[in-house]
C-alpha cells in the first residue's frame, strides 16, 4: 500500500468516527427532549444553547481550522433543533390573532429555535406582489388582498412542520380556517386593546388602523373579531405582561398537551 492509499483508509475511518459521533449526539438530543418531557422542564433553552456556543468558541479558540469546525456546528446544531421539531410537531402551526398580537415576533422566534420554515403570510403576498400591504388594498381593495390570503393559504397545505403566520384578518374567512386545520393546529394569541395599541400605535402598515389607531376602534374590532378567532384556534394563549420565550413555552406546552388528549 503507497502512502495515498493509506491516507485514504484513514480519512474512511475518521468519516466513520463523525458518523458514530452523530448518530450518538442525536441519540443524546431525543433522550434530553424525552427528560424535559418526564420533568415537565421547557423545552427552549436559550441560555443553554448560549452556555454551549460559547464552549464551542473557547475549545476551537486557537484552532486552525476554527472557521470551518464552527460552519460544521452550525449545521449540527441546525439538525439537532430539526430532530427536535420534527419529534414535537408533525404539522403546521398557524398563528392567528389581532394585529399586534405578536404573530410575527412569536413566529420568528419559533422558527429559530426549531430551524422551522416560516411563512409570513403578509411578508410573502407583499414579495409576490411587489407592494406593500397598504398599497395593495389602496389599489386594488381589500377583497383583493383577502383572496390572495386565500389562495396563499391554499397553497401552504400542500407542505408540513411549518409555522404560519397569518394576517389579521385570515381567521375571519371559513373557508381559511377549514384550510389552516387540513394540516395545522391553530394558535390564537391576544392581548387587550390597550397592549395592542401600544405595539402598533408606532406602525404604518397597517391599512385598517390608518385613520383610526385608538384604543377605542381596536377594542371594537377586537370584539367584533373575537367570536370567529376563538372558533378557529385549537389553542389560546393571552400575551400581556409576558416574554416572547414564555408566550412560546406556553405554545408549545399547550400544542403538546392537544395531543395528549
Ligand atoms: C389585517 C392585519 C394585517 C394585514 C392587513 C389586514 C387585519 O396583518 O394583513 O393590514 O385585517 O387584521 P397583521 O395582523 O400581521 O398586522
Amino acid at each position: 500500500m503507497n502512502d495515498l492509499e493509506m491516507y485514504r483508509e484513514q480519512l474512511a475511518f475518521c468519516d466513520d468516527k463523525i458518523i458514530d459521533a452523530l448518530v450518538e449526539r442525536n441519540a443524546i438530543i431525543e433522550k434530553i427532549m424525552a427528560y424535559k418531557e418526564t420533568y415537565g422542564m421547557p423545552i427552549l433553552q436559550p441560555a443553554q444553547e448560549q452556555k454551549q456556543q460559547r464552549r464551542l468558541d473557547e475549545k476551537l479558540r486557537d484552532n486552525k481550522y476554527r472557521d470551518e469546525i464552527q460552519d460544521v456546528f452550525k449545521r449540527i446544531l441546525r439538525n439537532s433543533k430539526r430532530i427536535q421539531a420534527r419529534k414535537l410537531f408533525s404539522y403546521n402551526i398557524v398563528l392567528i390573532g389581532f394585529m399586534g398580537a405578536g404573530k410575527t415576533t412569536i413566529s420568528d422566534y419559533l422558527s429559530m429555535m426549531f430551524d422551522m420554515k416560516l411563512v409570513e403570510m403578509d411578508q410573502e403576498i407583499a414579495e409576490r406582489e411587489e407592494m406593500s400591504i397598504p398599497d395593495i388594498f389602496a389599489t386594488y381593495g381589500e377583497e383583493y388582498f383577502r383572496s390572495l390570503e386565500t389562495n396563499l393559504l391554499k397553497e401552504l397545505q400542500t407542505g408540513k412542520n411549518c409555522i404560519i403566520s397569518c394576517g389579521g384578518g385570515v381567521a375571519l374567512r371559513e373557508e381559511n380556517v377549514i384550510e389552516m386545520k387540513k394540516n395545522g393546529r391553530v394558535v390564537l394569541l391576544t392581548a387587550s386593546p390597550e397592549t395592542i395599541y401600544d405595539r402598533v400605535k408606532d406602525s404604518n402598515d397597517r391599512p385598517l388602523l390608518k385613520d383610526n389607531n385608538n384604543v377605542e376602534f381596536i377594542a371594537d374590532l377586537m370584539e367584533k373579531r373575537r367570536e370567529k378567532y376563538e372558533a378557529a384556534a385549537d389553542v389560546v394563549i393571552q400575551t400581556d405582561g409576558k416574554s416572547i420565550l414564555q408566550i412560546s413555552e406556553e405554545l408549545i406546552t399547550k400544542l403538546t398537551e392537544l395531543d395528549e388528549k
